[in-house]
């Protein structure tokens, strides 16, 4: 298995003492541990991301079209790749219609990039695994020119709802060459979406951190609240905070780390759009066109086929 790393496990640890010292915890953190991966893979398998992987589906027999003007290989590097199954739904369309793909699989988590690495090459593609962080717009830049434009990028799960989207799409813009194409999804903002954010899947995902360092349930609560982002109309922003309920003595690779009785822990967010707000986010405020879009079938989410 080819791997390149940009981001070593001894950083990710190390970002991960600082992180608990600022009581805020980055999104690359819920699918480091083996006990996040687990209720990631759980959260991952309920309805909303199985019509989800449906959308990719639809959208992977028209790969071939998407690609149509690229040379003989195309290179597919994807963001945020997790264990690559939407991925590898598109890369077994082009396959179908006897193109070469060389699959670039972008991720922090180890065991998830392993997976999706693992999985492509046991369907024969070539592949390198880029460990490396996708929120920094220079590791996005090296895993990007690890290809030869043109090139396929794609970014699946609400990759981009982990990030401050006005940010994260810029980023993603500009490691876009003409001919490049980008396959982006987004969750869609709705009431029944907002109401459903407290669950127990998505609190156990949430929590799972937390659980990996000793923390125990009852040691406090973690709350979900869901905000508007005044920078835009039609983006809201689900926040997790964990409140201790009492005083906690954590050991963290060695260092201990105390968190009073009432103290918050911030925990990654999660960004909904509705359609009209993600369209203005590729279009105007990353200057992409969209060529075409998908909405899943139960219209929770919406995936865009975009140039530059
Ligand atoms: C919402 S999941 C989506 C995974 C996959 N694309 C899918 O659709 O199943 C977000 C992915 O981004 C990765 N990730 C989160 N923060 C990251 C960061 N800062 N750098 C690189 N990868 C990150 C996670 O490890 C995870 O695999």
């Amino acid at each position: 298995m080819n791997i390149e790393v940009l981001l070593t496990e001894a950083e990710i640890a190390q970002e991960f003492v600082e992180s608990m010292e600022a009581r805020d915890l980055p999104e690359k953190f819920f699918y480091w541990f083996p006990l996040s991966v687990r209720a990631w893979r759980e959260l991952a398998s309920g309805e909303p991301h199985r019509n989800l992987e449906r959308s990719w589906d639809i959208l992977s027999s028209k790969a071939p079209a998407i690609t149509a003007h690229f040379p003989a290989v195309i290179p597919v590097v994807s963001f945020g790749s997790g264990d690559g199954a939407k991925d590898r739904l598109l890369l077994q369309a082009l396959k179908r219609e006897g193109k070469l793909v060389k699959y670039f699989p972008v991720d922090a988590s180890q065991t998830l990039l392993e997976t999706a690495c693992a999985a492509a090459e046991d369907e024969d593609f070539e592949v390198l695994g880029l460990k490396a962080d996708i929120s920094s717009p220079m590791h996005l830049v090296l895993a990007s020119d690890a290809a030869e434009s043109p090139k396929l990028f794609l970014m699946s799960g609400n990759t981009l709802g982990g990030f401050d989207p006005f940010d994260q799409i810029r980023h993603i813009a500009e490691c876009m060459r003409g001919g490049d194409r980008l396959i982006i999804d987004a969750e869609i903002y709705s009431e029944q979406a907002a109401a459903e954010i407290d669950n127990p899947k998505s609190a156990k995902f949430a929590f799972a951190p937390l659980a990996s360092i000793g923390v125990q349930e009852d040691d406090g609560q973690i709350r979900f609240e869901i905000k508007r982002d005044e920078r835009h109309a039609g983006m809201y922003l689900i926040t997790k905070r964990f409140h201790a309920q009492r005083d906690l003595r954590i050991s963290v690779s060695g260092e201990e780390i105390q968190v009073a009785r009432g103290e918050r822990i911030f925990m990654n967010f999660r960004y909904l759009f509705t359609p009209e707000a993600f369209h203005w986010l590729l279009e105007k405020h990353a200057r992409l066109a969209v060529l075409s879009e998908v909405i899943s079938a139960d219209g929770a989410f919406i995936t865009a086929v975009c140039s530059c």
